[in-house]
């Protein structure tokens, strides 16, 4: 089948099996490699991309789910040479180690701040359940987390 999808700001077609996966999508017909496969069974959350601005798990989404959709996978965010708040937080916590899971916790730590500026440890923990670091380096992370979402509701205010 036939799918049509914006990934990243960019509309693209490709022919693609219906049961083909909205991550193999990104990976092997978008050449869109951030997006990473950490399991098979939707337990870690490396493959979290934004659906529409939500984060869902890619291994879980038919590409045939997100026709006609927006998706945006880490390699969007930044602006140009300008790395996402998110992003920059990351880096400035030390939000990771081997970084494979970082993709992902970057991509649904959007979301959740997107959702709610005003997070407490306690909702950053709960909110990012779903994506598992096999280097267990949470304590960054949530500091990462808590960080960029400082700066959203200060710029919000
Ligand atoms: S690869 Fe999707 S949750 Fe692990
Ligand atoms: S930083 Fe290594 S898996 Fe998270």
């Amino acid at each position: 089948m036939q799918v049509s999808i914006n990934v990243n700001g960019e509309q693209r077609s490709h022919e693609v099996e219906d049961r083909t996966l909205l991550v193999q999508y990104l990976r092997d017909d978008c050449g869109l490699t951030g997006t990473n496969i950490g399991c098979d069974t939707t337990s870690c959350g490396a493959c979290t991309v934004l659906l529409d601005g939500e984060s869902v798990k890619s291994c879980t989404v038919l590409a045939a789910q997100a026709d006609g959709h927006e998706v945006t996978t880490i390699e969007g965010l930044a602006d140009g040479e300008e790395l996402h708040p998110m992003q920059r937080a990351f880096q400035q916590k030390h939000g990771l180690q081997c970084g494979f899971c970082t993709p992902g916790m970057v991509m649904a730590s959007v979301s959740l701040v997107e959702e709610n500026p005003n997070l407490t440890e306690a909702e950053v923990r709960a909110g990012l359940e779903g994506n598992l670091c096999r280097c267990t380096g949470y304590h960054n992370i949530v500091e990462a987390v808590l960080t960029a979402a400082k700066e959203k509701s200060g710029a919000a205010e």
